[in-house]
């Protein structure tokens, strides 16, 4: 199976150690209701470790606080 996505995909990729990387186009709708826009081929990051200080974004807190998370599906 190849791992290249067709460019009209959205492409949602956990990060060893790290956040989820997403591969827009997407909308990302907040707690709150703030709407992000991501446009084609645009890449964001967003939390996964629960640290961040800009949730839902990622902010690099989880490599200052040890945040594991290497486990692979079976
Ligand atoms: S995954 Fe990076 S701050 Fe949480």
């Amino acid at each position: 199976m190849s791992t290249e996505p067709s460019s009209d995909r959205i492409v949602v990729k956990a990060v060893d150690n790290g956040p989820y990387q997403i591969k827009g186009p997407i909308r990302l709708v907040d707690h709150e209701n703030n709407s992000y826009e991501l446009g084609p081929g645009r890449t964001t990051l967003l939390c996964r470790c629960g640290m961040s200080a800009k949730k839902p974004f990622c902010d690099g807190s989880h490599a200052r606080n040890g945040f594991n998370a290497t486990e692979r599906s079976t």
